[in-house]
């Protein structure tokens, strides 16, 4: 199903991931109110995400997250393999969903949600980075061309604008969502995981704090099988093309944007932020 593209409320998923069942399954799906749910629009800090929730959990033992393959010990939620992985206590589930297609399972639910996001410009260019290598996803084509599909919200797994506004919009109402950012993320790694942890209630001491900043770094993960996806095929992912550890920085888009391309990019960054988001509030 490589070149399978499922349509599912006007948003495109990759057909080897997704069928309409398993996407429509997880509209349905029913949280216990311990579950932990990474929400991330794709390149904003997830594989990150699943490794710090993995950590802490281990008091930042890194047995489990160097032996278990990420999607296993943190499902996509609306991937086709989903109903048959066997889960963790408490469960973490992770999904590219926007919030009003998820919202409406979430409700009423004390799922605790870690709602990663990440400067829209990086997301751009590590998404297509991505594309080149991903034989799941179309070709990259050129920049240009991509940029403006971004911004108008037509690549796989929909529009940036629309996940943001849907998921941020949600801070107010959801007591149990905390939104995260990559930027915090790598700039203060030790701070943002204490935050996780502690929303989590599962508090850490000095020492296993410092074992989970130590074995998230970027160049740890990069080496590690289990969270690399090193061992997906080649079919899937040529990785002769690229490495899903790209780079793991902030402010890449500076190599890739020209002064032209980032004057389009404000423009319409500023008309849709400031337009409504999707109604669905909680
Ligand atoms: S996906 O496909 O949606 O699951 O991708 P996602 O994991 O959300 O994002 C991939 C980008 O995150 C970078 N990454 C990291 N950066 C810093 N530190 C750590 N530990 C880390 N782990 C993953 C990864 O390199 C991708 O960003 P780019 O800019 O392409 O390097």
């Amino acid at each position: 199903r490589l070149d399978v593209i499922e349509t599912f409320h006007g948003i495109l998923f990759p057909g080897h991931l997704h069928t309409q069942d398993s996407l429509q399954l997880a509209l349905k799906f029913p949280f216990q109110d311990t579950d932990i749910v990474i929400v991330s629009y794709p390149k904003s800090g997830t594989t990150w995400m699943q490794e710090i929730v993995t950590l802490i959990s281990s008091k930042g033992d890194p047995h489990v997250s160097q032996t278990v393959p990420n999607w296993a010990r943190a499902p996509w939620l609306e991937h086709h393999y989903f109903a048959e992985t066997s889960p963790t206590t408490p469960r973490v589930i992770t999904t590219h969903l926007p919030h009003h297609l998820l919202g409406p399972a979430l409700q009423g639910s004390k799922a605790k949600v870690i709602y990663v996001s990440r400067n829209p410009k990086d997301v751009v260019v590590s998404f297509y980075h991505f594309h080149k290598m991903a034989n799941f996803l179309p070709e990259a084509g050129s920049f240009s061309e991509f940029l403006k599909q971004f911004l108008e919200g037509t690549l796989h797994y929909g529009s940036w604008f629309d996940h943001i506004k849907g998921w941020t919009s949600q801070t107010g109402t959801m007591n149990n969502l905390l939104p995260i950012t990559y930027e915090e993320m790598l700039l203060d790694p030790h701070g943002a995981i204490k935050r996780v942890s502690s929303y989590l209630q599962s508090p850490l001491l000095e020492d296993e704090v410092n074992n989970c900043v130590k074995h998230c770094s970027f160049s740890s993960m990069k080496s590690n099988k289990m969270a690399n996806y090193s061992l997906v095929s080649q079919e899937i992912m040529d990785h002769s093309k690229g490495s899903f550890m790209r780079k793991g920085e902030i402010g890449d888009w500076k190599n890739m944007f020209t002064e032209e391309q980032n004057q389009y990019f404000e423009s319409i960054f500023k008309s849709k932020i400031e337009e409504e988001p999707k109604n669905t509030t909680l």
